[in-house]
């Protein structure tokens, strides 16, 4: 039998796969039915202390190959917040990753303490959304100074294990990677969405996105997310990281943990494949490590840098 156990900060996951944030996680009842669908964890979407409106609609739209939004996180506030996270701990024992975000660095502090309060078992800093730059400018994770500055804030406020969710629109993502975790955070989510881009409909001679910008996500931004996991593992061996962007698969899971991840999260593909995805992907892994003969699936992580 394969073991798809796996601990990241402590926190014991009963299988890799995570629901990455502002994918479906949007009420208790929809994060805890992605559990009962076979997810290891699920992580909110990004919480205000305030209500945030978001972008006016149309906000989506998909191809083949990529989807593209500008949801502008919008959320509900803080009330709102701690309802469904003590809702959702009624409803499920899952490892639980509350997402936060603030416009200000100061305000990133006050947001994690009150998150703190409920417990969840990772707080994930989102620094990193490319398509609110019109109204909070260039993302913090665009600085190594910035950058450095929300996490120690929230250090300050918080005991529960952090992971600061980076963006791939940056110069270099190793140095940034390096300056949250000197200023604290015990993980990395790599990759946020790439960045801004912008597609318009010719006939009607519009903007696809009413926001005329949004962030790209799903297959084609896979390589990007493999490279930055590599680079950021090579650089940080002892930092896990909770891999994201563009994962299709079970093979793409194996693979981004192979280039370091120890995590995988999971966002976009549930538009193209629905319910399924969490059932066939962890079929597709565990006869994968079968055949392969590996035991545990803790064993892959990492192993692309031992070639
Ligand atoms: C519709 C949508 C909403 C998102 N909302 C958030 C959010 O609220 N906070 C956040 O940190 N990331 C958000 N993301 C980014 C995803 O969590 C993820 O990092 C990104 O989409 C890449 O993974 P994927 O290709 O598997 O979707 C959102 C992505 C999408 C597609």
């Amino acid at each position: 039998m394969v073991n798809l156990n796996v601990d990241f900060c402590g926190v014991k996951f009963e299988n890799p796969l995570v629901l990455a944030s502002g994918v479906l996680g949007v009420t208790a009842g929809s994060l805890a039915r992605v559990v009962e669908l076979g997810a290891g964890g699920v992580t909110t979407k990004s919480l205000w202390r305030q209500p945030h409106p978001g972008h006016k609609n149309p906000v989506m739209f998909g191809t083949e190959h990529y989807f593209m939004n500008a949801v502008g996180l919008s959320d509900a506030g803080l009330e709102k917040g701690i309802e469904t996270l003590t809702e959702l701990k009624e409803k499920t024992d899952a490892p639980l990753i509350a997402n936060i975000v603030a416009a200000k660095i100061e305000d990133f502090g006050s947001i994690a303490e009150s998150i703190d309060i409920l417990q969840p078992d990772i707080i994930e800093i989102n620094i990193s959304c490319p398509n609110v730059e019109s109204e909070l400018g260039k993302p913090f994770a665009c600085s190594r100074t910035d950058a450095a500055a929300v996490t120690k804030i929230v250090r300050s406020r918080t005991r529960l294990p952090l992971a600061v969710k980076l963006s791939p629109n940056v110069e270099n993502i190793v140095d940034i990677a390096k300056s949250v975790v000197d200023a604290g955070a015990n993980a990395i989510t790599a990759i946020n969405t790439v960045g801004p881009g912008m597609r318009w409909n010719i006939d009607l001679c519009s903007p696809m996105l009413a926001n005329r910008v949004g962030g790209i996500s799903g297959p084609a931004i896979f390589p990007i997310a493999v490279k930055s996991v590599f680079d950021i593992h090579a650089a940080l061996p002892n930092t896990p990281i909770i891999a994201t962007g563009g994962i299709n698969s079970g093979r793409d899971v194996l693979e981004i943990m192979m280039a370091g991840g120890t995590l995988a999260g999971v966002g976009t593909a549930l538009y193209y494949h629905g319910d399924d995805f969490w059932k066939n992907a962890k079929a597709e892994i565990t006869e994968w490590l079968d055949e392969n003969n590996f035991k545990n699936i803790s064993e892959v992580i990492g192993i692309f840098h031992k070639k």
